[in-house]
Order: structure tokens, then sequence, then C-alpha cells
């Protein structure tokens, strides 16, 4: 080979190495302009705006967020399973996550942020992170209890007073994490036998099942029942929303809780991207954005600030709820529900 062709071939095969090298920073930039994320969302929909918006400035990641109740989130990524078209389970009781794991729907994650939760607050496992803590019990319409001459609830029992015949608003639990939240903590309570026999004669004085849990609360707040059995802080929103009428109560025999979630989709597109969601979630700027909007959940992080209104909730009487119970048994007994209320 002669000098010039050697000195050619040289050259060439450099320019291939430096084209190649430029070729991986193009595609390593536009990987990182790109990354996408859809989420399957559990929280109030101002709540997932504000989230989705702040997730997005924090992060450049471009992310699409659907709301829908705990029920039909777990539904969904059910029939997805094949071929998942979202990547997050983001916020709803744990309860459902904890079935999704079981059902092998999830992918494990110990995001390095989850440090600053308390173990309680996190799947030892790895499946799902808790972000929020909520509060089960009664919101009630002031103005109605006035009229008809009777007390707010305060035992899981005064729900079955002849006052409250079709007055009392709850979701169902087979489609709302909070409705499971509410049969998974009666049974808890009373065992299954008696718990679903009280379930039985609640259904006597329901006047509507809704999908969605914080929908009681809200039918209370316009009058169109007495009593929603919602989350708390479900009902302090609307009632500082302007539906003045809400009061709050809890069953002083104890009310169930949940451990708001967020877990992340097995074989989602972009898991890259749902590991970064995962490590905001879990950030005390994250977690204090839901008070902004309404939204007045008690906190996981360690140091976040929880909201000043959630303070009204703080000597509510919890029971020692068995979330690991409660979410390998929430098809089972949301069955059984539907016999018992047949
Ligand atoms: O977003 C409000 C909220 O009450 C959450 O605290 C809770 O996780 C979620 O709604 C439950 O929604 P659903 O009962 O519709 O599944």
């Amino acid at each position: 080979m002669n000098k010039k062709r050697l000195l050619a071939l040289t050259l060439g095969a450099m320019m291939s190495v430096t084209l190649f090298a430029g070729c991986g920073k193009k595609e390593a930039a536009s990987e990182k302009k790109d990354l996408k994320l859809t989420i399957y969302c559990g929280l109030m929909e101002d709540h997932m705006v504000k989230a989705v918006k702040e997730f997005e400035k924090d992060t450049g990641v471009k992310t699409e967020a659907v709301r829908m109740s705990s029920g039909e989130i777990l539904g969904r990524i059910r029939a997805e399973k094949e071929n998942p078209k979202a990547s997050i389970w983001f916020g709803g009781p744990a309860d459902g996550l904890v079935q999704g794991a079981e059902e092998g729907l999830l992918e494990k994650y110990v995001s390095p942020n989850a440090k600053d939760l308390a173990d309680k607050y996190k799947d030892k496992d790895g499946y799902w992170s808790g972000i929020y803590v909520g509060y089960l019990g009664f919101a009630s319409n002031q103005k109605l209890l006035k009229e008809k001459g009777v007390e707010a609830p305060k035992t899981w029992d005064d729900l079955l007073k002849p006052e409250f015949k079709g007055q009392v608003s709850m979701a169902n639990p087979g489609s709302s994490g909070t409705a499971y939240t509410a049969l998974a903590t009666v049974v808890q309570l009373m065992g299954e036998e008696k718990g679903l026999d009280y379930m039985k004669k609640l259904h006597k004085q329901i006047k509507t099942y809704e999908k969605s849990g914080t929908a009681p609360a809200r039918l209370a707040g316009q009058g169109e029942v007495m009593v929603g059995i919602s989350f708390l802080h479900d009902g302090i929103k609307y009632r500082e929303e302007g539906m003045k009428d809400l009061i709050m109560t809890a069953p002083s025999e104890g009310t169930g809780y949940e451990i708001g979630a967020v877990g992340i989709i097995k074989g989602g597109p972009d898991q890259e991207a749902a590991k970064k969601f995962v490590d905001w979630c879990l950030t005390k700027k994250a977690q204090e954005l839901g008070q902004t909007v309404g939204s007045y959940q008690f906190l996981t992080h360690k140091d976040a600030q929880p909201p000043k209104l959630a303070e009204e909730l703080k000597s509510t009487k919890l029971i020692e709820y068995n979330l690991d119970w409660a979410g390998k048994n929430r098809s089972a007994l949301v069955e059984k529900w539907n016999k018992a209320i047949k």
C-alpha cells in the first residue's frame, strides 16, 4: 500500500470514529429532550394538573396524566398488561398497589429519596412508596342535620339510624379506593361476618354508590345527601371551596386510613422517566404542592410541612389498619360485599 492510500484510509477511519461519536452525543441529547411519561392518577384533578406542570418544569419530561379512581386504574393496568400504555400509578390508597404488585403488574423501584420516608410509608419489597396519608370519615351537611333534628354520625352504627335512610352516600368499593378503605376498615373492626352484615344494613341507608370516593363528600356539601363517607381531607377541600354546611366527624371506635402511593407499571414505556417521577414525588417540594390547590392530606416526607387545615383531623382515632391484608384480599372482599348487598 502506498503512503497516500494509507493516509487516506487512516483519515477515513478517524472521521468515521468522530462522526459516530458525534452521532452518539446527538442521540443522548435528543433522548433527554424526548423523555415522555404517561401517568394514571388517583388524585384530585387540580392536584394532578399542578403536579404534572411542576414535574415538567423541574425535569423537562413531557408528561400526560389521566385521572381515574383506584379500581379503574387497576382494571386499566390489568387490561393493558401485554402492552402497557402508562408507566406510573400516581396516587390512590396503597391497597390497590399492593394488589397490583401481587398480580405482577408493578415494577420494583427503591428511589434514593425513599430514605426520607419512615418504613411504614414504603413497601418493604420496593413496589410502591407512600406520598400522603388520609383519614376516612363522615362529611355531613349541617343544615340538613338540623332540619331533621339529628346529630352528625359519631360511630359506624349511627349511620344505621332511621333518619339517615336513603341519606348516605358512599362510593363503590370495586371502583373506589376510598370505599374499599371503608369496607376493609369495617371488616377489620367487626370481623368478616359481622362486618359484611353491617355493610348489608348500611346498603339500605345508601342513596347512591358513586364511582369516585370524593363524590360522597361533595354530594353532602351540595345537600344531595345528609352524609357522605369519604376521606376527611376531601370534605375539608369542599368546605374551603364554599360548601360551608359541611361538618366532618369520624367514628369514635376508630377509623381506617390510606397511605396514598406511587409505583411504576411493569413494562410501561419510558421506565427512566418513571423513575425520575418517583424520585420527584418523594421530595419535600413535590409533597407540599397539594395544599396549594386544596389537597389537605398529611405527608410522608420527614421534613414536609403538613397542611395547616389538616390539624383539625389530628385527634382522629385510627385503627391499626392492616394494609397488607387489605391489599391482598381486595378482590375477594369486594366480591363478598357484592354478594352481601344483593
Ligand atoms: O385525591 C383525593 C383522594 O381522596 C385521595 O386522597 C385518595 O387517594 C383518592 O382520592 C381516592 O380516590 P378513589 O376513592 O376515587 O379511588
